[in-house]
């Protein structure tokens, strides 16, 4: 029923909204969210262009109904990966509500982890809304000793 296809530039509009509306439906309000979709669209561009940011959109019917990006971070060699300099980084993961529990996020999530272990990268990380740590915890993921400041 659902059909997968890499991210393209083309889709610059369609992962806005779905960064847009992840973040809305961990309860912020398209007000609070307008400045961050207004500046992550000029960020993204140039990323898509590169491939430096890349994922996957699934399709029913050839319409996007879920999406998720990739990226591969620098960072330091670190005892959990300690000969690699760079980490896999998945966000911007995104079901439309109609399309729910059907499997489609642990799909999307499959294509990332399996290009991740094609890409030979050790160490994957992301930040999970409310919502989705019950998705990753049940792929095996477990939280991290992530701190943050806001300044
Ligand atoms: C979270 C979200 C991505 C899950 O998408 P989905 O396609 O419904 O998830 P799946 O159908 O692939 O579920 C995979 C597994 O996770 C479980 N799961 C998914 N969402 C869950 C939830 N909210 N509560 C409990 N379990 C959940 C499913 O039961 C399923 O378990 P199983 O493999 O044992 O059957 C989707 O609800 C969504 O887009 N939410 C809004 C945006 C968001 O929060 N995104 C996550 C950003 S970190």
């Amino acid at each position: 029923m659902y059909a997968f296809r890499p991210v393209t530039p083309g889709d610059l509009d369609l992962v806005c909204r779905h960064r847009h509306e992840m973040f809305k439906a961990s309860g912020r309000s398209d007000e609070v969210l307008a400045p961050m979709t207004a500046a992550f669209r000029p960020w993204l561009e140039p990323r898509l262009a590169s491939g430096a940011y890349f994922g996957w959109i699934a399709l029913a019917d050839d319409a996007p109904v879920a999406g998720l990006g990739m990226m591969v971070i620098d960072w330091p060699p670190h005892p959990s990966h300690p000969e690699q300099g760079e980490r896999g980084y998945v966000l911007n993961v995104f079901v439309e509500p109609g399309h729910r529990g059907r499997g489609l996020a642990k799909a999307l999530m499959e294509l990332a982890t399996d290009e991740a272990r094609h890409r030979g990268i050790a160490y994957m990380v992301l930040h999970a809304t409310q919502m989705g740590r019950p998705l990753y915890e049940g792929l095996g993921w477990r939280a991290s000793s992530e701190m943050t400041l806001s300044l």
